[in-house]
């Protein structure tokens, strides 16, 4: 068996718990919490520790806290050379203490406590410091996904930032979309299948080809019209910068 612990108890901690319980390879050690409660539900009292410091013996570490305190807490720790990895998207491996063997650990997911992900589903973004630590990254990761994916950390970087366009964005724009629909007394639930369509064409079309609506067929009018439409300046802002995004068939 493999030993991990895991430090946090946020949604990723908490995500990571369920998925490496029941697990053939797999021996959850410890999870260290700051706020004990918020994980008693899910792994015994006796595996719960309150610090960094009182972590015993694991072959891997997962520090799954906020992006702000992965390298306080990799300091915290007080043994060395061990394999210690993050769960970051946007944070360097290199950001963690190098006292102990580094890595990353990134599940390419939007988490939210509470609501249930199918974890084999889920990319998993895996780097480290030694060819070794990779090898046992991936042996972990794939008892929990089926989807393994050995990725820099410049690579993540850019690949946060994409999916802060598709994933962030798209639900401001929902956001959005759901108080026009509130100011206008029309149910939301009326843009669901759209919302669903929309996503479901690019698992098979290049967004490119898959993008429709008025700025893609150069239409001024309904482009004037919805420009009036709209009081609010900041709405209008947005409206028209995505506008002469899709109309200049955007190129990085
Ligand atoms: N949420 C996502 O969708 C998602 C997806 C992929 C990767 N990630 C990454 O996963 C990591 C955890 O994110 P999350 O969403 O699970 O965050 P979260 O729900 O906000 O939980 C943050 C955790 O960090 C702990 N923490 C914060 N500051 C700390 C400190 N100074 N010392 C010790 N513990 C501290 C918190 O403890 P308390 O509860 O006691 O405050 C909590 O357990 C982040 O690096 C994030 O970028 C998140």
């Amino acid at each position: 068996m493999i030993k991990v612990s895991i430090i946090g108890s946020g949604n990723v901690a908490q995500h990571l718990i369920a998925a490496f319980a029941e697990n053939d390879t797999i021996a959850l050690v410890e999870v260290c919490a700051r706020n004990p409660e918020s994980v008693s539900g899910l792994i015994p009292k006796s595996k719960i520790v309150a610090r960094p410091q009182d972590l015993g013996v694991a072959d891997l570490y997962i520090i799954a806290v906020s992006d702000s305190a992965i390298a306080e807490v990799s300091r915290q720790l007080e043994f060395s050379d061990r394999l210690v990895v993050h769960t970051s998207g946007s944070v360097a491996m290199e950001a963690a203490d190098p006292k102990n063997r580094r890595g990353v650990f990134y599940p390419l997911q939007t988490f939210t406590k509470g609501k249930p992900v199918l974890f084999r589903e889920i990319p998993l973004c895996l780097e480290a410091e030694n060819p070794d630590d990779f090898k046992l990254l991936e042996q972990v990761g794939k008892t929990i996904s089926d989807h393994i994916y050995a990725i820099s950390s410049a690579q993540r970087k850019a690949l946060h930032v994409a999916a802060v366009f598709v994933s962030n964005f798209t639900n401001h724009m929902y956001h959005i979309g759901e108080q026009i629909c509130d100011a206008n007394g029309i149910p939301f639930d009326i843009l669901k299948p759209l919302i669903t369509e929309t996503a479901d064409k690019v698992m098979t079309l290049s967004p490119a080809k898959a993008q429709t609506g008025p700025a893609q067929r150069r239409d001024a009018n309904t482009i004037a019209a919805h420009l009036e439409f709209l009081q609010d300046e900041n709405l209008k802002k947005i409206y028209q910068t995505l506008t002469q995004s899709i109309t200049d068939g955007q190129k990085l």
